[in-house]
């Protein structure tokens, strides 16, 4: 089936937030005395804010009640909120605003598929709000990546089959939750060496990209 929507994951696809995440985690973890590395960064890549938490505290020496694992994953969100509110519009990701626009061009739909609950001011920040059909986030599902929830919301609300859509990420848990979803996976950066994914790109500015997206959006319907 030809595709019709484009459904991008955004931290570390569209908007390079990687590091303001980790200097929030890490900035957290220096406090509460537990170790945290770049690597263990990865890890959190795709995941919610509160099961990184979790994935975070494998490290700590104490145990902490549900009340305490709140104010934790609120102060992790308040430095990070202090960071993102200093984003620009030059920290969209290379190749992404000409994505977008040849999307337009191609008559793609292109929608945002994203674990984070800061993904409406993250969009704000950059100058992104305005390209997309539908934004699906944090906010509006129960379960995150790699359960296919938000893209399946994400493709509902730009009124497509998950059949007719791609997923653009960078995290293992999004191509994997793209494939449960039943859609096509376009993997960059870290999620370029999952086996799964049906195409692969360093980034959404690696000139494979501009190519593949023409072929998939002129595919004829099968018979
Ligand atoms: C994902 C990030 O997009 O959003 C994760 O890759 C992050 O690292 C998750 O934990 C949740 O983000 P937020 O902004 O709701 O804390
Ligand atoms: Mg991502």
């Amino acid at each position: 089936m030809r595709v019709k929507a484009v459904l991008f994951d955004l931290d570390g696809v569209l908007v390079s937030t990687d590091e303001c995440h980790f200097k929030a985690w890490s900035r957290l973890a220096a406090e509460e005395g537990i170790p945290f590395t770049r690597a263990q960064n990865d890890l959190l890549r795709g995941v919610s804010r509160e099961e990184s938490l979790e994935i975070l505290l494998r490290g700590a020496q104490k145990t902490y009640s549900a009340e305490q694992k709140a104010a934790l994953a609120a102060r992790k969100n308040e430095y990070y909120r202090a960071l993102i509110e200093e984003l620009t519009q030059a920290d969209a990701m290379a190749g992404a605003r000409e994505t977008l626009a040849l999307c337009k061009q191609l008559g793609l739909k292109a929608a945002v598929a994203s674990s984070s609950k800061n993904t409406r001011l993250i969009l704000q920040k950059t100058g992104l709000a305005e390209e997309f059909c539908a934004v699906a986030d944090g906010n509006c599902i129960r379960k995150s990546k790699p359960d296919p929830e938000v893209f399946l919301k994400a493709a509902q609300l730009a009124g497509e089959e998950p059949a007719a859509c791609l997923v653009v990420e960078d995290a293992e848990a999004g191509v994997t939750g793209g494939k449960r979803g039943g859609m096509r996976v376009l993997a960059v950066g870290a999620a370029q060496s999952c086996p799964y994914a049906d195409h692969r790109a360093a980034s959404l500015a690696d000139p494979c990209v501009a190519p593949l997206l023409r072929r998939l959006a002129e595919q004829e319907e099968e018979q």
